[in-house]
Parts: structure tokens; C-alpha cells; sequence
């Protein structure tokens, strides 16, 4: 199933989100097989689950953009534990789109989460993938790429989306 991902301005990619509680069920495994669907649908790299409206601490990724089924990852629960280096690049989000913004972000990260099975996982990653895992994590904290700018940068993006909201052109 599509959900649809939630734009700029809506409360719940704000919010922090609540850490997941039950593993191994039906639902959960459905709810990250849909969300790849819709990651994949808007031709997007990670997709976290408030960007479709529920806060749970869920997101997935796929740096391949589903040509390398080995390239998914699913972060639940995920915390940054070593973060190395620092490397700016050009960054996007699903929920701003039509603005990419120059980031930085820690080179490489390790994070540690949970796995679908509840099973303690940790994962290493380098490039866009450790990118992605940042930027994913931080829809959790309900952090976006926005408030990694400069406040003049950040405010220019505001002001363009809500010409863009008033025109009616931001849904
Ligand atoms: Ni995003």
C-alpha cells in the first residue's frame, strides 16, 4: 500500500517520534514493506515513518533506490553511537520537495537499533548511506535538513514554501 508522505508544515515532522514496541508482528512487517513502496514510489533513498504520519522511531533506506535488493536497510529504535569526519553535500528531503540544500554531515556513522525480529543490530555505514541514516534519524527527532542551514538560508526556503502553500501548489 502507498501511504502518502507528509509535506513541510505538518506538526508530526516536528515532532520526536515514540520508540517501537512490539516486534515480529504482521503489521510491523507490512508497515516496512509499504514504506519501502512509497520510498521507492516518490524515487526517494530513505523514508522515515512520520514522513507518512505515524511517529513511531521507524525509517527505511535504500541508497541503490531499489536496484539492489542487498542495499535495504531498516533502522528501528536507531541511535548515532560513533559519528567520524564531516563531509558537505547537496541533500533533499521527500517532505521539502523542489529544494536541495548543501549539508554536512559526519563522514562515517554507527548506529545501533533493532531489527524487524527485536533483535539488538548494528550498522556501519559510509557515503550516502551514512547521509541517509543521519538525515533519517534526525525525521525521529523531528529534525529536518532545514535547521542544518543558516538561519538566512533556512528562512529564504520558509518564505518559498509559503508562497507555495498559499498557492495552493504544496500538497
Ligand atoms: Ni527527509
Amino acid at each position: 500500500m502507498l501511504y502518502k508522505v507528509v509535506k513541510w508544515g505538518a506538526p508530526v515532522l516536528e515532532t520526536p517520534a515514540k520508540p517501537v514496541t512490539n516486534f515480529d508482528t504482521p503489521a510491523l512487517r507490512q508497515l516496512v514493506e509499504d514504506m519501502f513502496e512509497t520510498m521507492y514510489a516518490n524515487k526517494g533513498v530513505g523514508l522515515a515513518a512520520p514522513q507518512i504520519g505515524i511517529s513511531e522511531r521507524l525509517a527505511v533506506v535504500d541508497t541503490s533506490a531499489g536496484e539492489d535488493p542487498a542495499m535495504r536497510r531498516v533502522l528501528i529504535n536507531p541511535s548515532i553511537t560513533i559519528r567520524e569526519g564531516r563531509i558537505v553535500d547537496e541533500e533533499g528531503c521527500l517532505s521539502i520537495p523542489g529544494f536541495r540544500e548543501n549539508v554536512a554531515r559526519a563522514a562515517t556513522v554507527v548506529v545501533e537499533g533493532k531489527d524487524i525480529e527485536g533483535n539488538n543490530v548494528r550498522l556501519e555505514a559510509q557515503e550516502l548511506m551514512s547521509r541517509a541514516f543521519q538525515h533519517e534519524i534526525d525525521h525521529l527527532d523531528g529534525i529536518l535538513f532545514l535547521q542544518h542551514l543558516s538561519p538566512l538560508k533556512r528562512d529564504l526556503i520558509k518564505r518559498k514554501i509559503k508562497k507555495l502553500i498559499k498557492a495552493g501548489e504544496w500538497e
